[in-house]
C-alpha cells in the first residue's frame, strides 16, 4: 500500500469461515466485504484501515477506533455466547475463542468486541453492595422502646393528633377496621422544614402502636445503596409484613424520588418503582403503614401522590410561641436544672425557630454550666445557650441567602 493514500477506519463486523470472507464496517457507515487473507486472520471485532483506492486491508491498534469502552460484570456463560452487565443492561456477545471468563468477573469492553479484558475476578463495585450479596436489614430496624413516648413532644396538638388518628388508630385496630371494609390508610407523607420534629413523631408513634420500626434514609440509598436498592426494599416490606405492626419510615424520600423525568437516574426510577408495587401489593391482612418525610413534596414522583399510596399528608410547620414554649418544657424535663429558668420570654424571642433550634438551647447551656463547674442549669445558661444558637442560626441563615458567596454553613437538622 501506497503510504500517501489516504485509508479509512474500518472494523470486522462478521466473519464467514465457510465463505472465507470477512465483512467490514467502514467508519462512514458503510461496508465492504474481502477476501480472508486480505488482512491476515482478522477475527470479530479487529480495527483495520482500509485503503480508499486498493481496498487494501492492513490490521491496526484497537486504540484508533473511536469507540466507547464499557466495563462490566459477567452474568452468565452460555455455549457459544457470554452474557455481560453494563449499567442496567444485560447484553449478549460471542464467546471469545481465546479469551476465558467465569460468571462474576469485571471486564472491560466494547460494544462491536464484546468483552476483551479481565480487569478483576469479581465484581468492581461502585456502590457499596452489589447483587448477589446478603443485606442485613436489622440496620433498618429500631428496637422497640428505644423511642421518645409522646410526652416528649412538645407543642403542636392538631398535629400530634392527626397523626395518631392516620397511623396509630389504623394500626391498633387493624382488625375491627377489616370488618368495616374500610380503604386501609398505606402511606403518609410528612412535610415541612427541617428540625420540626417529623422524624421524632414518627418514632413515638411507632413506639405507642408497638410497631416495628424501619427507617430508611433517602440520601444514604442514594450514595450506599443504589445499585440494590430494589432488593432493600422488597427486603424491608418482606420483614415488615412478617410483623404484627409495622411502619416503614422513608426520611427525606425527595432524594430518592425525583420526577421521573428522562434525565433522572435509571436506578432511582426503578427504587421508586419497586416502593409503587411493594405498596400497590398490600393486602388488607397486612398491618403496615408507610411514611415519607419530605422538605419538598412538590418534587415528589406524581405517582406516589395517587390513592392507595401517599394519599394522606401531614403538614409540620415551625412552631408558633405557645408551641415553642411547650417543646422548651418538655426538651428541659430530664435536665438539672437551679431556678425558674425564662421558658415563656426565650419562646417570644424565637419566632422562625425550629424545633431542633430550640431543643440546641439545651446542648449549649449544659456547657455552659458544667465549663462553670456546676452539674445544674441555671437561668444564666438558658440564656447563655439561646445567645449561641442566635448567633449560629444568623450565620447559617446568611450563608443561605441568594448570592451569598458561602457554602451552605454546617447546618444542623
Ligand atoms: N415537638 C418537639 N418537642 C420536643 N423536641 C422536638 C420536637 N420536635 C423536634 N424536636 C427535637 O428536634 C430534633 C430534630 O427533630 P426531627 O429529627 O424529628 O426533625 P425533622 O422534622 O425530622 O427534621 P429533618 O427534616 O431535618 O429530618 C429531635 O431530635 C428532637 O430533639
Ligand atoms: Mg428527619
Amino acid at each position: 500500500m501506497d503510504d500517501s493514500e489516504f485509508r479509512m477506519r474500518g472494523r470486522v463486523s462478521h466473519v464467514d469461515d465457510e465463505a472465507g470472507v470477512v465483512y467490514i464496517e467502514l467508519i462512514n457507515g458503510s461496508s465492504i466485504r474481502c477476501d480472508r487473507n486480505a488482512g491476515d486472520d482478522l477475527v470479530l471485532g479487529d480495527v483495520v484501515l482500509v485503503g480508499t483506492g486498493t481496498l487494501e486491508v492492513e490490521r491496526a491498534p484497537i486504540e484508533i477506533w473511536p469507540e466507547v469502552q464499557w466495563i462490566g460484570t459477567v452474568r452468565a456463560i452460555l455455549d457459544a455466547e457470554i452474557v455481560v452487565a453494563i449499567g442496567d443492561r444485560l447484553r449478549i456477545f460471542p464467546k471469545s475463542t481465546t479469551l476465558e471468563f467465569a460468571v462474576g468477573n469485571s471486564v472491560q469492553g466494547t460494544d462491536a468486541y464484546g468483552p476483551f479484558r479481565l480487569l478483576s475476578e469479581t465484581p468492581i463495585k461502585q456502590y457499596e453492595i452489589s447483587i448477589g450479596e446478603q443485606i442485613d436489614i436489622s440496620q433498618f430496624k429500631t428496637a422497640p422502646g428505644a423511642s421518645p413516648s409522646f410526652e416528649d413532644f412538645g407543642g403542636s396538638p392538631d398535629i400530634v393528633e392527626r397523626a395518631a388518628e392516620l397511623i396509630e388508630v389504623p394500626l391498633k385496630y387493624h382488625e375491627p377496621l377489616l370488618k368495616i371494609n374500610a380503604r386501609a390508610v398505606k402511606g403518609v407523607l410528612f412535610t415541612g422544614p427541617a428540625g420540626t420534629g417529623k422524624t421524632m413523631l414518627a418514632q413515638i408513634i411507632a413506639n405507642k402502636a408497638k410497631a416495628q420500626f424501619y427507617q430508611i434514609k433517602g440520601p444514604e440509598i442514594v450514595s450506599k445503596w443504589l445499585g440494590a436498592s430494589e432488593e432493600l426494599i422488597r427486603k424491608v416490606f418482606e420483614d415488615a409484613r412478617q410483623q404484627e405492626r409495622a411502619i416503614i419510615f422513608f426520611d427525606e424520600l425527595d432524594s430518592l424520588a425525583p420526577q421521573r423525568s428522562d434525565e433522572s437516574h435509571e436506578a432511582t426510577r426503578r427504587l421508586v418503582g419497586q416502593l409503587l408495587t411493594e405498596m400497590d401489593g398490600f393486602d388488607k391482612t397486612q398491618n403496615i403503614v408507610v411514611i415519607a418525610t419530605t422538605n419538598r413534596p412538590q418534587d415528589l414522583d406524581v405517582a406516589l401522590r395517587r390513592p392507595g399510596r401517599f394519599d394522606w399528608q401531614i403538614d409540620f410547620m415551625l412552631p408558633v410561641e405557645a408551641d415553642r414554649q411547650a417543646i422548651l418544657r418538655t426538651s428541659s424535663k430530664k435536665l438539672e436544672v437551679a431556678g425558674d429558668l425564662p421558658l415563656a420570654e426565650i419562646a417570644k424571642k424565637t419566632e422562625g425557630w425550629s424545633a431542633a433550634d430550640l431543643t440546641a438551647i439545651w446542648t449549649e447551656a449544659a456547657l455552659l454550666a458544667v465549663v462553670d463547674d456546676r452539674d445544674a442549669i441555671l437561668p444564666e445558661d438558658c440564656y447563655g445557650g439561646y445567645e449561641r444558637v442566635l448567633r449560629h442560626k444568623v450565620s447559617i441563615d446568611a450563608s443561605r441567602q441568594p448570592g451569598s458567596t458561602r457554602a451552605n454553613g454546617e447546618g444542623r437538622s
